[in-house]
This record gives structure tokens, C-alpha cells and sequence, in this order.
């Protein structure tokens, strides 16, 4: 039988529901922590042993339902040839952003070649977990790449709008090309074992709701189009406008934490939903955790739901928040 996060996606009614965390694994855990005195990020990433070793870790000490593949979106700039790296304290780099239309850089290597080591740590993870856990594989969404490809960094969010308004053929191009950049990637993961994919278009929510319905949706309606495992869609500050997310196709809607999850399921029909804890929740006492857990499970209710926090892990998020989150879903009664 499928498992359990992937009967949710599909919309089925499950018998608890599904947790996983985005960015589980990563920096609010010791023993990444410890790993990341020895080997840069990009080390971590590049290298399958290592990739796969920070993966499980979250699931060693948690169990949740999905085991995400420890990468990172800007690994689509590789085709591209463009640099990045990350830097502590600052966040991503890219040394060499695209300033004009001009500079908009083509595929110019196969996708399948300069990520293979995110297809091998997949196939790795599918070994090691396979039948307990459901592995996740992922990619950045089309416009929050061309926001840090525009930008250089962590500043870029501004950047990407004025590109816009400026060339918005040049913009367009850039989508374009991060789209098919992004259908690979996810093809091959999904050829790798991973048993669904999530797409992070995190910025895109910052676009007037014109010009997303314009640019954004119909790159997302190629990219969950051309899936042949279940999609989810992640962008944040869609509230008011989760049309515009149904409207991708993705099989399960992810929610941030400023959207009311029974006003989302009233709106969104029988379409599955993800989400949506309020990350920093988990800095409250684990009591508080789990009222709050409970709350959101009992809005969704019992089909299609996958539990999630509303947006990624604080990286000083305490243990025992995360764990008290996990065991809420392990152990709730319909
Ligand atoms: O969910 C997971 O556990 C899988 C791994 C994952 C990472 N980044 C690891 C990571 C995923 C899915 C991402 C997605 C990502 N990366 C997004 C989209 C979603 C989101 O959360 O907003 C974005 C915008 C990025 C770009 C990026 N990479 C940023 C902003 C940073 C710096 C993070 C920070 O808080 O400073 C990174 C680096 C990064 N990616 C780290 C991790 C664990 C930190 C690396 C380190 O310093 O050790």
C-alpha cells in the first residue's frame, strides 16, 4: 500500500494524519550542527553519503511521515552556470547576478548531469527508509529562482519586482527558462524513487495578484502538469488568493500560517491541503505545541491533510517543540 503522506496527497481520507517539517533537516539540530563544522554546506549537498546522513537525521529523532532530501533550491543555477554559495550569517550568495536581459544565461549543461548527486542521495534514501517513510524530493519554484538569480542574495525580493517592471519580456525568458530547469530536475527526482516532490516558489506571493495570475501560474501549471508523482505547491502569502494556488494543478495546496485552515478547506473544495503551524509555536512550551497541533488537525480534518509547519524550521527551534509536533499527529485519535 502507499504510504501514508502519499494516500494524503491523493486526497484520501488516512487514519492519522501524515507530519513531516519543511526544513527538518538543517541547522535547529546538534548533530547537523557538529557535521557542519567539518563540511561547508555545499560539501553536504554535493556529497550523496553526507546528503542522505543529514537527511535522516530529523527522522531518526522524530519519525515523521517524510524524509526530504537534504539539498537546497539554488542548486538550479548549476545548469545555468551560474555561482552561488552559501555564507554563514548572510545567507545565499551569487556573485554574478543577471543585471539586464542580456545577461539571461541559457540551460548550457543537462540538468540530469550537474544534479546527478541530488538523484543519488534519492536513491540512497529510498533504501534506507523506503517502506517507513516517504521520500520527498523538491525543487525551487520559477520565480523565487529569478529572484536570487536578479538579486545576489538575501536583498533580492526587491530586485526581482523592479526587473519586472522594467524588461518584463526579459523577466518572462528568465521563467522560462528556470521553468524547464525545474521539470527536469523534479522528472529525474521522481525517476531517483522520490515518492513526491514540492515545489518552493516562496517569493512569488509578493507579485501584485494580476501579474502572478499573468507569469507565475502558467510556469506552475507546466511544472505540476509534467509531474508524474504527487505536487505540492508552496508559495507564501496566498491568503485571500488560494485560487490562484488551486489554479496550479498541484495535487496538495500548501498553506503559510497566516491562512485560517477551515477557511482554506471552505475554499479550496476536496483539494489536499499542507500546513500550516506557525513556526515559531514550537518555542512555546510543549503543552502549548500540542494544543495548537491539535487545533490545526481538527480544522482540516480527516482527509487529504498533510500536518506541516506553515513555513520552514526556525534554525534555534528547540527539540522539544519539533518532537511535541510529530507525536500530536503520531497520536492523534479520529
Ligand atoms: O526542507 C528540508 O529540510 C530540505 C532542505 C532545504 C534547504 N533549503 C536546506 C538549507 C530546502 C527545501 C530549502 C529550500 C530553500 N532554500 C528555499 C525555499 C523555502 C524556504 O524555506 O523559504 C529558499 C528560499 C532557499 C535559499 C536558501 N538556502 C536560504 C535563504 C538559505 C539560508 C537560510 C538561513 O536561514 O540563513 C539557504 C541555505 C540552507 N538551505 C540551509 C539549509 C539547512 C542553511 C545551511 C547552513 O548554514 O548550514
Amino acid at each position: 500500500m502507499a504510504s501514508l503522506l502519499v494516500r494524503a496527497a491523493r486526497g484520501e481520507r488516512t487514519e492519522r494524519p501524515p507530519v513531516w517539517l519543511m526544513r527538518q533537516a538543517g541547522r535547529h539540530l546538534p548533530e547537523y550542527r557538529e557535521l557542519r563544522e567539518a563540511y561547508a554546506f555545499r560539501e553536504l549537498v554535493r556529497t550523496p553519503a553526507l546528503a542522505v546522513e543529514v537527511s535522516v537525521q530529523p527522522w531518526e529523532r522524530y519519525r515523521p511521515d517524510g524524509v526530504v532530501v537534504f539539498s537546497d533550491i539554488l542548486t538550479a543555477l548549476e545548469p545555468l552556470g551560474m555561482e552561488y554559495r552559501i555564507e554563514p550569517g548572510v545567507g545565499p550568495v551569487i556573485p554574478d547576478p543577471i543585471t539586464d536581459p542580456q545577461g539571461i544565461p541559457a540551460k548550457v549543461r543537462d540538468v540530469g548531469e550537474v544534479l546527478g548527486y541530488v538523484g543519488a542521495a534519492i536513491e540512497a534514501l529510498v533504501d534506507r527508509v523506503g517502506e517507513e517513510a516517504a521520500v520527498i524530493g523538491f525543487a525551487g519554484g520559477p520565480y523565487t529562482l529569478a529572484s536570487y538569480a536578479i538579486g545576489g542574495g538575501a536583498g533580492s525580493r526587491f530586485a526581482a519586482r523592479r526587473f519586472f517592471a522594467e524588461h518584463p519580456e526579459g523577466f518572462q525568458e528568465l521563467l522560462g527558462v528556470f521553468t524547464e530547469v525545474v521539470i527536469e530536475h523534479l522528472a529525474f527526482q521522481a525517476a531517483a524513487g522520490a515518492d513526491v516532490v514540492q515545489v518552493f516558489d516562496t517569493y512569488a506571493g509578493e507579485l501584485p495578484p494580476a501579474a502572478y495570475r499573468e507569469v507565475v501560474l502558467p510556469c506552475h501549471r507546466e511544472i505540476f502538469d509534467s509531474l508524474e508523482v504527487p505536487g505540492i505547491v508552496f508559495v507564501r502569502g496566498m491568503g485571500g488568493r488560494l485560487d490562484q494556488l488551486s489554479g496550479s494543478g498541484a495535487d496538495v495546496v500548501g498553506l503559510d500560517w497566516t491562512v485560517a485552515m477551515d477557511a482554506a478547506r471552505a475554499e479550496l473544495g476536496g483539494r489536499a491541503v499542507q500546513g500550516n503551524l506557525d513556526p515559531a509555536v514550537l518555542f512555546a512550551d510543549p503543552k502549548i505545541v500540542r494544543e495548537h497541533t491539535r487545533a490545526v488537525l481538527e480544522a482540516a480534518g480527516p482527509a487529504g491533510h498533510i500536518l506541516n509547519l506553515g513555513h520552514g524550521v526556525h534554525k534555534d527551534t528547540p527539540v522539544r517543540g519539533v518532537r511535541a509536533f510529530v507525536e500530536t499527529a503520531k497520536e492523534f485519535d479520529r
